[in-house]
């Protein structure tokens, strides 16, 4: 009996730990994933040593969530009902992947997670788990145990000898979750669909009011419709998202306020900044303005809503996500070229787009002598057959209508 948790190192993954220890007397194997929230990891090994853990993972996947979850989705422009860019949404496959993996490889018979009964996380955790390994067993404590305020988590910790952050002794401010994608913030001082958030609770971005008063320029390379140079210089994944959301985040970009639905049915109210993953967004959108050719384009529109959805509700290694994905993918062939973007408080505004593949032809769509490409005479038909239909509804309806 052996079980695989998803161990953060925090508070409640730390009191996740023990209660398994507890109530399962299993061992407790833990994985902790680098996927650049920003925090250290180490002291993740030591809490998890000190509470009698012997097999412990920490694994830096930062490049593998770029290069193979980020990256792909965003050649979908994927929004999820039209805001949300899916920041937390889309480290859970890999969180739930890398945990099989190592579940498998230490022989554990169960995986267990700290999200809790009431969002989407738990969901797309486990669909991950079931779809990579049907027959695991899952954990999730939160559905389980009664320690269902932080009172009770609290004294749980404490009498365990689990260390309290003082921070954690009042209500916690927000529950966040964070990676080189974006940072979430949600429930308490936010549940108010009506307050505005304090400009304390923000840490990838300036205020657009505090941005610089002079414009920041910079120019995004793509290839086959992943960025893949910065002014010029080559970057890996990982790199590039970085350094987008530093550029981003100086310039007050990037921060939304939205209530979205949840998979399990309810409203929720979310404030995320995804400097980075903004910039990124709108100059892709810029790429394929030129490299694409309506048909496409528009075929990819269609579809991308369905992309955002079967992300968000964690349906990642699912047949239909990975249809899609081919589909999308065969469209980025042509998506090269560089994207020359104005950075100014809080917007990114694109300034100038060119690519060896630009489906824009000047001499087309001038004004000026169009040098027999394109003859206006045309037009006339071409609207006349378009206009057709209205016209023969237009005549019928008439008839109707009193005079
Ligand atoms: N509401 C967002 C989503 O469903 C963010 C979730 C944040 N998760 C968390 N454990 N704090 O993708
Ligand atoms: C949670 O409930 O664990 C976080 C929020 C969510 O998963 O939607």
């Amino acid at each position: 009996k052996k079980v695989v948790l998803a161990y953060s190192g925090g508070l409640d993954t730390s009191v996740i730990l023990k209660w398994l220890q507890d109530t399962y007397g299993c061992e407790v194997v833990t994985f902790t994933a680098d996927l650049g929230q920003g925090e250290e990891l180490e002291p993740a090994r030591a809490k998890a040593e000190q509470m009698g853990v012997k097999q412990i993972f920490i694994d830096d996947l930062r490049e593998e969530f770029v290069r193979d979850y980020v990256f792909p989705m965003f050649r979908a422009n994927a929004l999820y009902e039209g805001t949300y860019l899916l920041g937390t949404s889309i480290a859970r496959p890999l969180i739930a992947k890398r945990q099989i993996e190592i579940a498998k490889e230490v022989g554990a018979d169960a995986v267990c997670h700290g999200a809790t009964g009431k969002g989407n996380d738990q969901v797309r955790f486990e669909v991950g788990y079931y779809s990579l390994k049907p027959d695991i067993k899952v954990i999730a404590p939160w559905r389980e145990w009664d320690l269902n305020s932080r009172t009770k988590l609290i004294a749980y910790a404490e009498e365990a000898g689990i260390p309290v952050p003082s921070t954690k002794r009042g209500e916690p401010p927000f529950s966040m979750d964070a990676n080189l994608l974006h940072i979430s913030y949600e429930g308490n001082a936010l549940e108010d669909p009506w307050a505005e958030p304090d400009e304390s609770m923000f840490t990838r971005s300036v205020s657009p009011e505090d941005a610089p008063d002079k414009a920041t320029y910079i120019e995004i390379g793509f290839e086959k419709g992943d960025p893949v140079t910065l002014d010029g210089a080559a970057l890996s994944p990982a790199a590039m998202l970085t350094a987008l959301n530093k550029v981003a985040g100086d310039n007050g970009i990037g921060r939304i306020d939205i209530v979205e639905s949840r998979f399990v049915g309810m409203k929720s109210r979310g404030v995320y900044e995804t400097p980075g993953g903004t910039i990124l967004l709108t100059a892709r959108r810029a790429m394929e303005s030129i490299t694409l050719d309506r048909g496409e384009a528009h075929l990819k529109d269609d579809l991308m809503p369905k992309y955002a959805e079967l992300v968000y509700n964690g349906f990642w290694f699912s047949p239909e996500r990975e249809a899609l994905q081919a589909m999308v993918d065969k469209t980025q062939e042509f998506v090269t070229g560089t994207v020359r973007l104005k950075l100014y408080k809080g917007n990114a505004t694109v300034v100038g787009r060119k690519s060896p593949f630009s489906l824009y032809d000047p001499v087309i769509a001038s004004f000026e002598d169009d040098k027999g490409l394109y003859n206006q005479a045309d037009a006339g038909g071409f609207i006349k057959l378009q206009a057709l239909r209205l016209r023969t509804l237009g005549v019928n309806r008439h008839k109707m209508l009193p005079c």
